[in-house]
């Protein structure tokens, strides 16, 4: 069912309002309405700079690799006081309604926090870019400190006490997922009966195994999205739209029949 039949808001609030256990996936799409670029949509990051050239490996190695991760980092508006948009309160809303078991995000732009889920629904599949941590003595500095320092002109933050690198506390290409949290969010989609995607190509593994283990628990699956996701031939719901409207009629509609 896809969006050019208004009714699929419609199926998707009464899909919530009849599930138990929502577990709520989201990706960049969901941020761009924030000013944060997606990555793989029109002019997302994928397609100015090549992701092979990020990668954990690349990054220590390589300090004009550095240079240009924190430029992407600065220009990307992660670094900024973003804030969070109607899809995100939408979420949100969700949560207060008593409706949301969890949001499983693999953004790192801390706005479903800043919406105001709780964090110990939130699990961060790939971290988190409100700390810095040096790579040699593991002091921990919150990223508005590094924020001035890349906007006072330095290009390559060192840490203060021993000059060693330091690596945003988000996970690059090539690096593990924090397992406490890919284990937990494998656990709740594998226990929710229903299953919502919201602005995610879902390409990336393991986080694009999410779908998969709630479809095989026997989920519902909708998936809110602006473009294609393998796992479309597989959902109920199908609505190809801007995430922040589509939230916001979903949601209406939820309170409307609550
Ligand atoms: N509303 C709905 N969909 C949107 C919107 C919007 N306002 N803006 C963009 N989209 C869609 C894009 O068309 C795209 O299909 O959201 C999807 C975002 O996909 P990606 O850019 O691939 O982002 P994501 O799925 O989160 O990528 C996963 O890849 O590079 C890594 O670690 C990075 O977490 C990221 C992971
Ligand atoms: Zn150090």
């Amino acid at each position: 069912m896809t969006n050019n039949n208004p009714g699929a808001e419609i199926a998707a609030a009464e899909m919530i309002l009849a599930s138990k256990r929502l577990v709520v996936f989201t990706g960049a799409g969901i941020s761009t309405e924030s000013g944060i670029p997606d990555f793989r949509g029109p002019g997302g990051i994928w397609t100015k700079f090549d992701p092979d050239d990020f990668t954990i490996q690349k990054f220590l190695r390589s300090e004009e690799t550095r240079r240009k991760q924190w430029k992407i980092l600065l220009e990307g508006g992660l670094l900024s006081s973003i804030k969070p948009n109607r899809a995100h309160l939408a979420i949100a809303e969700l949560e207060e309604m008593g409706r949301l078991d969890c949001v499983i995000t693999q953004n790192i732009d801390n706005l479903h926090q800043k919406a105001g889920n709780s964090p110990g629904r939130i699990f961060e599949l790939h971290g988190n870019m409100q700390w810095v941590r040096c790579l040699d003595c593991g002091e921990r500095y919150p990223v508005e400190h590094i924020r001035e320092k890349l906007k006072n002109g330095v290009e390559v933050p060192e840490c203060e006490i021993c000059h060693g690198i330091l690596k945003p506390d988000v996970v690059f290409f090539g690096e593990t997922l924090p397992p406490e949290v890919l284990d937990a969010a494998t656990a709740h989609s594998m226990r929710c009966d229903l299953f919502l995607v919201v602005g995610s190509s879902l390409v990336v593994h393991p986080a694009a195994f999410m779908p998969a283990y709630a479809k095989e628990a026997g989920a519902r699956l909708i998936i809110v999205n602006i473009g294609e996701t393998p796992y479309d031939s597989s959902a109920d719901i199908l609505i190809e739209g801007k995430a922040g409207d589509v939230m916001l009629g979903i949601v209406e509609k939820v309170r409307e029949k609550l």
